[in-house]
């Protein structure tokens, strides 16, 4: 065991505080949900339905991907990510690598990217692979312990975060190459994603790094690719997030307790906010409202961007980590270090790890799903991607043909997650008849200005009209 953790810097740093009371005490609640009210459906899914995603995430040690389908909270398939260089010679635990952390998706949700951190004294990989066959596409060395990654705002750059030699290595996805590595500080760690769930960019210049042991996040330009500023927090720094909205990052400065919060314009520390314990990952809900927090001593916070108020606290079980908020924003997930002693196994020699899934709402623990490895980063992707065009979506796109499709891809990109396959609505209403309610007009400034759990501003004008009169047609 000890081996394995020591292996995890952060991990180390943390002292998992006791859950399991905790954990018991909600499993009793939803338990009783369920005997309750809850229908068939709802019972499959640990008491109540998530949104139509499958979510990708970095199973660390396992060297795998997990593959978890969102609406029935169910580990569905994983993805090897060794490849050929996966050799199983340590004896005591399968992997003789270190790390599978990273998930990153393209905007169309065509390429999805993970980094393979395989041995100390060599170089990390890189892997594309394809989200629909899941196969590999190709892999490329990067620097020494390739542990977070994220892609520039047009997709043109992946940059890999090498915890081991304190580079960002700098990758051109349409030649394939490394073009550089920027010397970024010891401890270099986590890069905060330009996407967070509906392949719409988020409006930033600059990529944030943070680097741990210089108590940093570093600014890089992502046209030029250099360094633009070091920007001193005051303490050992893990997650670094921006608002989707492009507003605000918050930094996760673990040794000092607190939330930097950085200007993403002047690059200037604007403001903190001051924890009970050390902050490690940070999140946000789609409408950029609510930052999640995870903490030391198993703590998850919901807190308010604009008062900082802290809406609610609940302790999850060892070490909630990383963190991410489904498309619809009603489920925080958290990717746990372990579970307890209620899973007295081990799973390829080691300890059972998982998902804690949380109603964003009330901060109560709706289910969790546990398999090995450790889990870290996290990406929701719309069921639509894996679903073929049905024959019913092909015959309704004669006629008015280029406009129906371009609306119909409009809607399968952007608004099907929340809206449901047919309009027939999940998370967001049923929007199938919304013609008959609404005007043109009146459903373009909807889509415009968003309402409700909606965001705004999800496309562009051009799109939101094409939506809207698409919409507008539908009685
Ligand atoms: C993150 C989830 C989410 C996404 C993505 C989303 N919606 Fe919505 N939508 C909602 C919710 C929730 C409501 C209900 C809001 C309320 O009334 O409080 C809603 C309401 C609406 C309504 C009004 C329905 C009515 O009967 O009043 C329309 C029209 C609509 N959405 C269209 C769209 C379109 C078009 C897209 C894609 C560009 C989209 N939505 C994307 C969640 C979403």
């Amino acid at each position: 065991m000890k081996k394995l953790w020591t292996a995890f810097l952060l991990t180390a740093l943390i002292t998992s505080g006791c859950g399991s009371n905790n954990t018991q005490e909600k499993t009793t609640t939803k338990a009783e949900k369920v005997t309750k009210s809850a229908s068939f459906d709802e019972k499959l899914a640990g008491g109540q339905l998530g949104s139509e995603t499958i979510a990708f995430v970095g199973a660390g040690t396992a060297n795998k991907l997990w593959v978890i389908d969102g609406k029935y909270h169910k580990l569905v398939s994983t993805i090897d990510a060794g490849g050929p260089y996966n050799e199983r010679t340590n004896k005591d635990f399968y992997p003789n690598l270190n790390d599978t952390h990273a998930i990153a998706f393209t905007k169309d949700f065509k390429t999805l990217f993970t980094g393979d951190w395989y041995n100390y004294d060599e170089p990390s990989y890189v892997i594309a692979i394809d989200p629909i066959t899941m196969r590999e596409k190709w892999r490329l060395p990067t620097g020494k312990g390739a542990h977070h990654i994220a892609l520039s705002p047009d997709d043109k750059y992946l940059y890999v975060a090498n915890q081991h030699d304190g580079t960002l290595s700098v990758i051109d996805l349409a030649a394939k190459k490394k073009i550089k590595d920027l010397q970024t500080g010891k401890g270099t760690c986590y890069l905060s994603p330009t996407m967070y769930w509906d392949g719409k960019a988020i409006d930033t210049q600059y990529m944030f790094l943070s680097v741990e042991s210089e108590n940093k996040v570093v600014a890089i330009d992502m046209k030029t690719n250099e360094i633009v500023k070091n920007i001193p927090v005051g303490g050992m720094v893990h997650g670094t997030n921006l608002t989707p909205d492009g507003k605000y990052v918050w930094a996760a400065v673990m040794g000092a307790k607190k939330v930097a919060i950085i200007n993403p314009k002047t690059l200037e520390v604007s403001g903190e906010i001051k924890l009970k314990e050390g902050p490690i990952h940070i999140t946000f809900s789609p409408d950029s409202k609510y930052g999640y927090v995870t903490t030391g001593g198993n703590q998850i916070y919901k807190i308010n961007v604009k008062t900082h108020k802290i809406e609610w606290s609940s302790t999850g079980t060892t070490v909630p980590a990383h963190v991410g908020v489904t498309p619809d924003g009603k489920e925080l997930w958290t990717l746990n270090h372990g579970m307890d002693k209620r899973y007295p196994y081990t799973l390829g020699g080691a300890a059972v790890s998982g998902v804690q899934v949380w109603d964003t709402e009330t901060g109560k623990l709706i289910t969790e799903i546990v398999a090995d490895g450790v889990p870290h980063e996290i990406q929701f992707v719309p069921y639509s991607v894996f679903t073929p065009k049905t024959e019913a979506a092909k015959e309704s796109s004669h006629g008015n043909h280029d406009t129906v499709s371009a609306a119909e891809e409009i809607f399968k990109k952007t608004c099907l997650s929340c809206h449901g396959n047919d309009l027939k609505g999940g998370a967001g209403p049923d929007i199938s008849k919304v013609g008959g309610k609404y005007s043109e007009q009146e459903i373009l400034s909807i889509v415009k200005d968003g309402r409700g759990m909606m965001p705004s501003n999800l496309l562009s004008d051009q799109d939101s009209e094409k939506i809207a009169k698409w919409l507008s047609e539908k009685k």
